[in-house]
């Protein structure tokens, strides 16, 4: 099982659920953030101003998958996500050990 965490622009939120729902994923978590990446937050990176980090809101999108569905879902959520410009966001995918469904304590794939 892997855990993707998607980190998208908030107004794409209903895209990448609809591209994510379409593909066949059954669950998500999704959390308001604050991040920055390379550009700290500003539009352009200038050299010589006062060091200021800018925080900017960005969606982020929790999914545990089966790993036959990490290459789907990662082409659905760059497909909706994407708009070419800077900030677009950033996909982590990492190794999940366990997964339990509380009601009837399926464990592993079974409980995803
Ligand atoms: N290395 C990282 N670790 C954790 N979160 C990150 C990392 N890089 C980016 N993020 C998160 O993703 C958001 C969007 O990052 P962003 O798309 O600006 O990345 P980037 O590397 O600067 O790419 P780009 O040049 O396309 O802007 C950030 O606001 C932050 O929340
Ligand atoms: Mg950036």
């Amino acid at each position: 099982m892997k855990k993707i965490e998607a980190i998208i622009k908030p107004f794409k939120l209903e895209d990448v659920k609809d591209a994510l729902v379409e593909a066949g994923i059954t669950g998500m978590s999704v959390y308001d953030v604050k991040g920055y990446g390379r550009q700290q937050g500003h539009s352009e990176l200038y050299r010589g101003a006062e060091y200021v980090v800018d925080f900017l809101p960005k969606i982020k999108i929790d999914l545990v998958v089966q790993e036959d569905m990490v290459d789907t879902a990662i082409s659905a959520i760059v497909e909706a996500a994407k708009t070419g410009k800077i900030g677009d966001g950033k996909i982590f995918v990492s190794s999940l050990d366990e997964v339990v469904r509380i009601r009837t304590e399926e464990k592993g794939p079974e409980a995803i």
